[in-house]
Order: structure tokens, then C-alpha cells, then sequence
């Protein structure tokens, strides 16, 4: 069992593969950390890490002892009012208008294992030997409050997972203000804080900051965990590389508002803190209710943030990705969107589709436009029954056309929207989230229906099912078009107002639940703007999700690498669009635009109908080409190696490798032409030192060692020489995918 405990000291020690976290019950019966870091040979003692000292100003806990302060002792899941001033992890609004708290050790229980969190996704396992858990018991007597502190230790993976539950046993209500998933306090504050941030089309740029005393936080706010912010943060060390050094991640399981902080206190303390954001948010427990917070996903590893996102690829892609999609290489679609918008027929459709076909696409998806009597963004959501006008057959008839092409059939849905011109809002125009008598902001022409309600999931649920019940549909495209305004909602008391934030996202997951267990081979993709919604809570019912609407190759370097922080390959939607490009009107090749999206579950979103010959060809290829390697994609083991955050950002770069390291590509992509440049190497990484591997369009055969210490020469375009010659390629926006083979495995 990778989980400790010492009786004599109290101690738990939670050990992975290559890390270590330690925790005590303190003299005040609260809990106190110790360690969180590279991993520790186990000891019956490590209290030798508590410091007690006797500072000027601090206020202590116990009378006659000037060295126990709360506010100079790490702790493992703080409370504010009694001694220590930085933000808490919690606070409970009492009857008497106290919030303060004394949670106190009861007991705990150490099991193999993983239990499911009811109705929040999470990872799991699937023997119990996979993980072992900690539960923690702590007890506020005087309220008769509970709360329990779950840690599952994933030891193989260098993953610890925590949340944590509110249970109120009194039998009058206490009110939380405050309720994060974790906390924890790292001993200094020598660190960067890594975020990905950004806005639609721009989301999750790698964004890094000094930590300096103070609060340095990102949230959302937006009802959704948004492009802003995406909630995953890292503490790196500042001579940390992608290859090499310390790097701790913390990856919150949910979809709507966070908080991730980090609060570097007077003494460099630095208190990491994740989950639901504290900011208009309350949660009323009555006698013998109880509150679950979300998952965070934490990870540490010495060996760089390669390796960070090794670790969370390897667990989001097959322990928190679920179903029969997950093992599964996802099928090459061709989405209608940005080849015809709102304006199609059947008969377009179809036409469209058989063209895709030859051109070996698997799948075909109808996106926006289908349904009431939309022809624009201004009318008909809610109303998810076919546009007979646009379809006269029905879905269902196109998807028999479709399917008679020998391609899977797929549909867009806005699940969570209304338009004021439908017959849903006509109907029932008091299901929106709203205040009453407050005017309600549109965002896309378009309101958030009010999920906190059963009723309203039930409705939605209900026509969902029926469609798919009655057409071949393969796929679902699952749309958030807006965020939430005027959050409010007419079928909650007004002490619990301040829960409809929290309750429309367990909406959001109840209906993708009731959806993913009733039609479990479909495969859905989520998507909100792009990828205002890429986070690990839709991942549980979603294995894909749209990066961005950013269809851009150039762009999307910035954004894929960015993704790749956290999210897996395989998540990671990613279409050859037309060009000019419909986001920045910029003019890349067909191979570069391949080239990027590639690395991701790739697709066309283009009208094929007016293709070239020589571009059909040209596609053939690639679709050829994907569909060879989409395993090693899928699966491999990713690595980023030139990054278009750093320096000019004019190359960027990445490769993927087979567990087995017989096979990789590498895809190397340059922003700008460089004239009569110098000679370019690039070292590769992930291959066997001893192994010998062909590179194919490349002569000769090149050791696996050789690959990664002296490096790859690069292709003449890339060194600028290029542009002295016509018959060769050169340009802006050049990009190459190398395929490495390995022919021999032990040359020793
Ligand atoms: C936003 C999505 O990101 C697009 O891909 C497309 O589905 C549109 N919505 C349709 O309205």
C-alpha cells in the first residue's frame, strides 16, 4: 500500500513512484503538512519538519506557547480566525453568525481502490489495485460538523488526487462560503507559476510569472471554466525545462467557476490552493446534507514539464476518459461548419459527404443549422427537432444516406441554450438562469437554460434521446455558445441563489451522464466557442473536445502546444480548414495544415467539393497518412521540444513516440522564412539510445543516440539555403512531419 501511517506520530506519508506527501495531526488535533516533493524513503518520524518558532507579531494558539501559531505552520487544509491570516481552504457561516471553525482528527480509514464522487466526474480505477485511498475524518464538535479529506495515490504515475466533503449532522443549517477542493503549503516561494491563458480563438497560451509575496490567482467567474483561464496551474522552479527539473501540477476536475492561487505569505510560504470559486458562491447545508467538492489532479516529477504532461496524458486518456471510445482510434471527420455554415439541403449534404468519402474521411458531421427554423444564430435553439425545409427527410433520412456512403453519421447540439425566437422559450419562457424583474443579457442572441432545475434536463434529455434513438447518429458535437449572466433562478429559495452556479454545472453533467450511459457508442465531442471549455471535468464524458475555432495552422501551434500542458493527443480536435483562413484570412499550404493538425484526432472542416485535383490527391494522402499512425498519435508518448512561446517563437516542434519506441513522427513547423540561415539540428528525445532508425524521404539510417545528442539535420528550407534555388520549396509557414522507424533494436 503506497499509503503510511504511524500511530506514534501520527503521520501519513502518501508515496508514489517518484514522489512524497507527508502530513501530521498537530497538537491542536487540526492537520499539519510537512512534505510535498521528490519521493522520501518512508521513516516513522518526519515531525523533525514541522517549525515552531517563536516570531515578533504572531498571534498562537495555545496560552504560554509562543511557538505555535497557525500562521508560521504549514497546513494541510486551512481555516481562517485562529492565528493564521492567509486565505483559508473553507469557511462555514454558523447560526450565530460565527465562522469560526475547529476541525479536529477523528479518525481515518486507508483502502485500496478509488471510489467514485457522486455526480462529478473524476478519474477511477479499474482494479483496485491500481490506487489506494485516504480518507481523513475531522470533526467540528461544537457545530457537529464533518469533513473528510479523500487522497487517492495513483503510486505508478506520480499522481495524488484529492477533494473534499462537507457532512452536516446538527439539525440546524450551517451555510458554506467557502469550500475549495485543496490546499497545501510548499515551504518557499523559488517558483514560476505557469497558466494557460488566453480568449476565444487564442485560448491556453503558456503564461508564466515570478511568484513574489502576494496572491497571484486565476479563476473564472463566467460560469464555465473558459478560454480566459483554463484551471490547471504549475509551480515550476525557475531553471526548470520541458527535459529537466522540478515541476508541480494541479489540475482541477471541474467545468465551471474556479479559483487557482497561489498566496505566498511574509515568511515565503507558498499556500497552492484549487476549486470552486469562493466569489458568489455559498452552499446551505441542512440537518444531514452533505457537499462534495471537486477533484484536483495533483503531479510532481523532478524530470520537467514534458514529463508533467506525460503524467497527466497517461491518466486523463485512459483513467479519467471513459467508455467505449477510450482505447479506441477516433474515426477522420469532415465537419460541415466552416464549408457551409447555416446554408445546406440535403441533397448538398450528401453531395459533400460522397466527396469526402473518396477522399477517405470516416465520418460526417453535420454541425450548426439543422434544427427549428435555423438559418441564422438568431433563431430555434431549444427546438432540437429537424428544419424539414433544410432535411425533409429527417435526420434520420440523412443519416441512412449517410451511413449508405459507408460513413458514420454525426450532429451538432447546443444542449444548454435557447433562442428567444424558438418554440422552447415560447413555451416555457421562465427556464433560463435569470433574475426576476432584472433584465437578462444576451450573448450570441441566446440565453443559458437554467440546468439547476431537473425539469429543464429532463425536457432536453428527453429530445436528445429521441433523435438519437431514432437516427444512426455516431457522434454528437456538443456546443456552449455563451456564458452566464444574471445567475439567478426563480425555482430556488434565496438562500441558495448562490448555489446556481455549482448547480447548473451538475446539470451540465447529469444530462451528458444520462446521454453517455444510454448511448454508449456514441462518441462525443465537447465544445464551447472553440475551446472555451477545454477542462478534465468534460473529458469524463467527452474523450474530444474542439481546441479553438482558431482553424489556423499557424495559430494552432500556439494553441496545441499550449493544450498539450495538460490534455492529451487524442482530446485534441484538430481540422484542415480552408484557406485564406476564415479566423485570420492568413494562407498556409495544405501540407502545414495537415502537418499541425495531425497531432490531435484530426478532421477536415473545408468544402470538399471545391477542392483541385491535385488538393483531393493531396488529402488522400493525408487521410492516408493519419489513418497509419493515428495509434501512435493517439497513444504515444509526447514530447514538446521547440516551443512558439520562447524567444521569436519562430519554430516550434514536438514528437510523438511508441511505447515501444519502434516508431515516432516529429512535426517541425516555421513561422517565418529565414534567409541564408544557419545550419539547424534538432535534438530529438523519447527514442532508444541503442536503437537504429530510418527516417523516411531520408537517406542513410541514424542512431537512436546519435537523433538525440547531435541532432537531426533539418531539410534545406529550414536553414534558409533554400531560397537560393527555385526547385526548392521555401516560404513562410514551412513545416515538415519526419517518420522515424526503428530497424534494429540493440546495436550494442
Ligand atoms: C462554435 C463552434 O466552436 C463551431 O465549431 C461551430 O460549431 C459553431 N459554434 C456553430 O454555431
Amino acid at each position: 500500500m503506497p499509503i503510511f501511517y504511524t500511530e506514534q506520530t501520527k503521520e501519513f506519508h502518501l508515496q508514489t513512484k517518484g514522489s512524497s506527501y507527508i502530513f501530521t495531526v498537530l497538537d491542536n488535533q487540526q492537520l499539519g503538512h510537512l512534505y510535498y516533493g521528490k519521493k522520501i524513503e518512508h521513516r516513522d518520524s518526519f515531525t523533525h519538519l514541522l517549525r515552531f518558532q517563536r516570531r515578533a507579531t504572531s498571534s498562537c494558539v495555545f496560552e504560554g506557547n509562543l511557538e505555535f501559531s497557525l500562521d508560521l505552520i504549514k497546513q494541510e487544509f486551512p481555516s481562517y480566525g485562529t492565528t493564521d491570516y492567509r486565505e483559508p481552504a473553507f469557511q462555514i457561516l454558523q447560526e450565530n453568525g460565527s465562522r469560526i471553525t475547529n476541525f479536529e482528527y477523528k479518525n481515518h480509514v486507508i483502502s485500496s481502490g478509488k471510489k467514485p464522487l457522486k455526480g462529478l466526474p473524476a478519474t477511477y480505477v479499474e482494479s483496485e489495485e491500481e490506487a489506494a485511498t485516504l480518507e481523513v475524518f475531522l470533526y467540528d464538535s461544537l457545530i457537529d460538523v464533518e469533513l473528510v479529506l479523500t487522497y487517492t495515490v495513483f503510486a505508478e504515475t506520480n499522481v495524488i488526487t484529492r477533494h473534499a466533503r462537507f457532512i452536516n449532522h446538527h439539525s440546524s443549517p450551517v451555510q458554506l462560503m467557502r469550500a475549495l477542493s485543496m490546499s497545501v503549503d510548499l515551504p518557499d516561494a523559488d517558483f514560476q507559476m505557469l497558466q494557460l491563458s488566453g480568449s476565444w480563438s487564442r485560448e491556453r497560451y503558456v503564461k508564466e510569472r515570478a511568484l513574489v509575496p502576494g496572491i497571484h490567482q486565476i479563476s473564472s467567474t463566467r460560469g464555465a471554466s473558459s478560454s480566459q483561464q483554463n484551471p490547471f496551474i504549475a509551480l515550476k522552479r525557475p531553471q526548470t525545462t520541458e527535459f529537466h527539473g522540478e515541476v508541480y501540477g494541479f489540475s482541477l476536475v471541474y467545468s465551471g467557476n474556479f479559483l487557482a492561487q497561489v498566496e505566498v505569505d511574509q515568511y515565503d510560504v507558498s499556500r497552492v490552493q484549487m476549486g470552486i470559486h469562493p466569489f458568489d458562491f455559498q452552499w446551505l447545508l441542512e440537518a444531514g446534507e452533505s457537499f462534495q467538492t471537486p477533484e484536483v489532479v495533483m503531479v510532481y516529477t523532478d524530470q520537467g514539464l514534458n514529463h508533467l504532461s506525460q503524467l497527466y496524458h497517461s491518466l486523463y486518456r485512459s483513467r479519467l476518459v471513459r467508455g467505449n471510445w477510450r482505447d479506441r482510434p477516433r474515426p477522420i471527420l469532415l465537419n460541415s461548419w466552416e464549408a457551409t455554415y447555416f446554408d445546406f439541403t440535403e441533397d448538398s449534404l450528401v453531395e459533400f459527404a460522397k466527396e469526402g468519402k473518396k477522399l477517405g474521411v470516416e465520418l460526417f458531421v453535420l454541425d450548426d443549422g439543422w434544427f427549428g427554423t435555423r438559418n441564422d444564430d438568431t433563431t430555434s435553439l431549444g427546438d432540437w427537432f429537424v428544419n424539414s425545409e433544410k432535411l425533409p427527410n429527417g435526420i434520420e433520412g440523412l443519416a441512412e444516406k449517410i451511413e449508405a456512403l459507408g460513413l458514420a453519421f454525426g450532429l451538432w447540439f447546443e444542449p444548454e441554450m435557447v433562442n428567444k425566437e424558438s418554440e422552447l422559450f415560447k413555451k416555457h419562457p421562465d427556464w433560463i438562469i435569470h433574475v426576476e424583474g432584472r433584465s437578462q443579457s444576451h450573448g450570441r442572441n441566446q440565453y443559458v437554460l437554467d440546468f439547476s432545475r431537473a425539469e429543464v434536463v429532463d425536457a432536453i434529455y428527453e429530445m436528445m434521446a429521441e433523435l438519437l434513438r431514432k437516427a444512426p447518429i455516431s457522434y454528437i458535437k456538443w456546443d456552449m455558445n455563451r456564458h452566464l449572466t444574471e445567475i439567478g433562478s426563480p425555482a430556488w429559495p434565496k438562500e441558495r441563489q448562490q448555489e446556481i452556479a455549482h448547480r447548473y454545472i451538475l446539470g451540465v453533467y447529469d444530462l451528458y451522464e444520462r446521454l453517455v450511459s444510454e448511448f454508449p457508442d456514441v462518441l462525443f465531442e465537447s465544445c464551447a466557442s472553440g475551446g472555451c471549455r477545454f477542462d478534465p471535468g468534460m473529458l469524463y464524458y467527452a474523450p474530444q473536445t474542439w481546441t479553438s475555432d482558431d482553424t489556423d495552422a499557424i495559430e494552432r501551434l500556439k494553441i496545441q502546444y499550449g493544450t498539450s500542458m495538460v490534455y492529451p493527443l487524442s482530446s485534441i480536435g484538430a481540422h484542415v480548414s480552408a484557406v485564406p483562413n476564415h479566423q485570420v484570412r492568413r494562407v498556409t499550404s495544405l501540407e502545414t495544415r495537415g502537418n499541425v493538425a495531425f497531432f490531435g484526432a484530426f478532421g477536415y472542416e473545408l468544402d470538399v467539393t471545391q477542392l483541385t485535383d491535385e488538393e483531393k490527391e493531396n488529402m488522400k494522402k493525408q487521410i492516408a497518412f493519419y489513418k497509419e499512425h493515428r495509434e501512435l498519435i493517439m497513444f504515444g508518448t509526447f514530447y514538446r521540444l521547440r516551443s512558439p512561446f520562447v524567444g521569436d517563437g519562430n519554430v516550434t516542434s514536438w514528437i510523438v513516440v511508441s511505447e515501444d519506441q519502434s516508431e515516432a513522427l516529429v512535426g517541425y513547423y516555421q513561422t517565418l522564412a529565414k534567409v541564408n540561415a544557419g545550419f539547424r539540428q534538432l535534438k530529438l528525445t523519447g527514442l532508444q539510445e541503442c536503437g537504429l532508425y530510418q527516417i523516411d524521404g531520408m537517406i542513410g539510417t541514424y542512431g537512436g543516440d546519435e537523433l538525440m545528442h547531435s541532432g537531426l539535420q533539418l531539410p534545406n528550407e529550414f536553414s534558409g539555403a533554400s531560397a537560393l534555388r527555385e526547385d526548392e520549396q521555401s516560404g513562410d509557414f514551412q513545416s515538415y512531419v519526419f517518420k522515424l522507424k526503428r530497424i534494429e533494436s540493440d546495436r550494442h
